[in-house]
């Protein structure tokens, strides 16, 4: 592995103190948190470290961060959002559910993608908001779509007011092109429904493929849009405490600077992200090309240990979305790899119940810790590997 990232040694790793190395006993892997086993960027060690030697963790000011987070989607996502909009955030699911709360009515139905990151489902329960699912459409080659026409009826649905799409996709790794966003736009137009997007692996779009940021299409549809992103996905920072909220419309700048108080992120969060995206750059090129080389060696390993496990490797970030219905391990395979193998995967369930005897693992970690962590699922399932 590129010397910026660290070894991976699992002595270190179970120093950490975080939920990934604390939710399991120490004969447990942990695989399921979406983080990463790589060492942090020096940049944002230094940051946050200098902040701390001068003895200050108050509240958070903006600082660069706007022209830090503009002049990386410059470079790296061919995009020039004004500075001014970018608004700090604590993470994106408090962005997400602060907007929503604000924008649309109590008790009306948010459109999700599903399979998707399960705190779509409760955090917008815990709004008081009804999920209203247009699921992915799963191909024949194991990938998934978008599927416009089911997105077209879900809008359609009377209650609706909002649409939250996740871009690129957790769990299922698909980076959508401009002309599926653009399908997207012109769908979320017709039904003057408002669209929550969330672009947090934006950062980890790996090589072949694009991330197209949604506020950079020319479309009128980014006027009633939020785009909500981050630093902590493509940095491994999410401890930290700040993400990036950015409205399409001056109203909707408007109602975020209003939320000031809510949306408050930390200092330390703010310092690591500018950090990051200003100075971590190297950092973040040797993190793609592992993780470039980590998803193929999954393939490889997959097709050797468990080959009736069906795997697309993803288009963007670090998980892998695992079809286990074939390993006879029943509707939660996820539970059988803990008891039975001791490696921590999520449950494909949590996602929706499209996941049902899927799995999902985190695989920014080392190649070698990956193959433990195959190892063991295969343990897990002898009898029909
Ligand atoms: C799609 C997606 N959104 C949001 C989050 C959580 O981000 P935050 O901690 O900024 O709320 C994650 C974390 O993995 C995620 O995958």
């Amino acid at each position: 592995m590129d010397a910026l990232l660290g070894t991976c040694a699992l002595p270190a790793l179970r120093q950490r103190k975080s939920l990934k190395w604390r939710t399991f006993p120490d004969d447990v892997l942990p695989a399921f948190v979406a983080e990463m086993d790589f060492d942090l960027a020096e940049p944002i060690i230094s940051a946050v470290t200098e902040a701390l030697a001068i003895g200050y963790c108050g509240y958070a000011h903006k600082g660069a961060l706007g022209e830090a987070f503009a002049d990386f989607a410059q470079k790296r996502l061919r995009w020039s959002p004004d500075p001014s909009r970018v608004f700090a955030i604590p993470d994106v699911m408090t962005g997400i559910a602060e907007v929503i709360t604000a924008i649309t009515p109590p008790g009306s139905g948010i459109v999700i993608n599903p399979p998707v990151y399960a705190p779509f489902f409760f955090r917008l329960g815990f709004a008081g908001r009804r999920v209203v699912e247009a699921p992915l459409r799963r191909l024949d080659d194991g990938s998934y779509d978008l599927d416009p026409q089911a997105l077209d009826r879900a809008l359609g649905q009377d209650d609706v007011s909002a649409y939250l799409l996740c871009s690129p996709h957790n769990p299922v790794g698909r980076v959508w092109s401009r002309d599926q966003l653009l399908t997207v736009a012109d769908i979320c137009q017709r039904h003057r429904t408002v669209l929550l997007v969330d672009e947090i692996h934006a950062p980890l779009a790996l090589p072949g493929a694009r991330h197209v940021p949604f506020l950079s299409l020319d479309h009128e549809m980014t006027e009633r849009s939020f785009v909500f992103t981050s630093a902590s996905k493509g940095w491994n920072i999410p401890g930290l405490k700040c993400g990036i909220a950015i409205a399409g419309s001056d109203q909707g700048t408007a109602l975020l600077d209003e939320r000031w108080e809510a949306l408050l992120a930390a200092h330390l969060g703010v310092l690591g992200s500018v950090a990051a995206l200003s100075e971590s750059l190297p950092w973040l090129d040797a993190v793609l090309a592992q993780l470039d080389e980590n998803r193929r060696y999954l393939s490889r390993l997959l097709a050797e240990r468990l080959p009736s496990v069906g795997y697309v490797q993803p288009e963007a970030s670090f998980l892998a979305w695992l079809d286990c219905r074939q390993l006879g391990l029943g509707g939660n395979p996820a539970a059988e790899f803990l008891d039975r193998g001791r490696v921590a995967v999520c449950a494909g369930a949590d996602f929706g119940t499209q996941g049902r005897g899927f799995a999902r693992l985190s695989m920014a970690t080392s190649p070698a810790l990956i193959g433990e962590i195959v190892a063991r699922m295969a343990a897990a399932a002898p009898a029909v590997r």
